[in-house]
């Protein structure tokens, strides 16, 4: 595998099937209380330039449950690109540190991060995209529908950096992603196309969002204003309207449909408090997979550096 996760192309299916087993594993002990030291010795940094609930703690607690312990930074005192340069910060922080995660807004830092790093580099979002929310993601779908491959999801929304990575997602595990978007906030054509390359008929598009959902074993929606994006917001609360996941349109479903959100939820914009507090939402597994699928991500990276170091 690529040393680095800068989208779900640095895993392929192989990959990420693996990473999922090995979560449900760890998933497994740690609920037992008998997380293995896997990361013992091991410190993880984080550099985040935008807001986090999820990422940074299920990070965190990953490396302090398994023996290892992490580090985070905010923009404020790193100044990613503003206070130094971006590869400068890359060849210091990971002279410190095993691995780096970061959450920034341009997609280009992530990638120039990892060109100068020194040690894996995982991208904890940016514009572009999520790939570490896909992994609890596809943890959460195999544990509630005993496969992924096979299945029908509908994302409805905006063609966002969390619809990018469930569109790689499908072009590579064999599942059928839908994307019901407002003309205008379709997913990026370029990804939508490489996608498409790698498994033909893996993503679909449209505006029409009843079309779309139309016998969806999952439904997976996200914000309508991304973090960056305050000042449309009542623009797209406008445009998006006809987006929100309520009754009416998950009734398009099947009737054993989940629906998945990565969260933070708005209820009353993209989904209704009855859809994401009632009994169709994984949305509180699928956050708490977030602990599982990365401490699963890092053992694979991990494993993967000593592999390399020891040959
Ligand atoms: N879903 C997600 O990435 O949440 P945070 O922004 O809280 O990390
Ligand atoms: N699309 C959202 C995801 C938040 C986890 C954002 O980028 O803000």
């Amino acid at each position: 595998m690529a040393r680095h996760l800068r989208n779900l192309w640095d895993l392929d299916s192989t990959g990420i099937s693996q990473v999922i087993d090995r979560a449900v594993q760890l998933k497994a002990a740690i609920r037992r209380g008998e997380a293995p030291p896997v990361f013992a010795g091991r410190v993880l940094g984080l550099l985040f330039e935008k807001p986090s609930l999820r990422t940074r703690t299920s990070f965190e607690v990953g490396m302090f449950r398994l023996g290892g312990s992490a580090i985070s930074l905010s923009h404020s005192e790193v100044g990613l690109g503003k206070r130094e340069p971006v590869a400068d910060v890359a060849r210091v922080f990971s002279s410190y540190v095993d691995a780096i995660v970061v959450r920034t807004f341009d997609h280009d830092n992530v990638l120039n991060l990892a060109a100068s790093s020194a040690v894996p580099v995982i991208n904890g979002l940016c514009d572009r995209f999520h790939p570490c929310q896909i992994l609890a993601d596809l943890l959460t779908v195999q544990e509630a529908k005993g496969r992924v491959a096979g299945l029908k999801v509908a994302w409805v929304g905006d063609g966002n950096n969390v619809c990018h990575s469930w569109m790689i997602a499908a072009a590579q595990m064999g599942f059928e992603l839908r994307v019901a978007t407002p003309k205008g906030f379709e997913p990026d054509p370029e990804i939508l196309a490489k996608c498409l390359d790698h498994r033909p008929g893996s993503v679909r598009c449209d505006s029409d969002p009843r079309g779309m959902v139309d016998d969806v074993d999952v439904v997976v929606t996200d914000v309508w204003v991304s973090m960056g994006q305050e000042k449309e917001a009542a623009e797209r609360r406008r445009l998006f309207a006809d987006y929100q996941v309520n009754r009416d349109l998950m009734s398009c479903a099947r009737g054993d449909a989940i629906l998945l959100h990565c969260l933070p939820a708005h209820r009353g914009d993209e989904v209704t408090a009855e859809l994401i507090d009632g009994p169709q939402s994984l949305a509180w597994e699928e956050a708490e997979n977030r602990l599982y699928a990365q401490s699963a991500l890092l053992d694979r990276i991990f494993g993967a550096v000593d592999r390399v170091e020891h040959v």
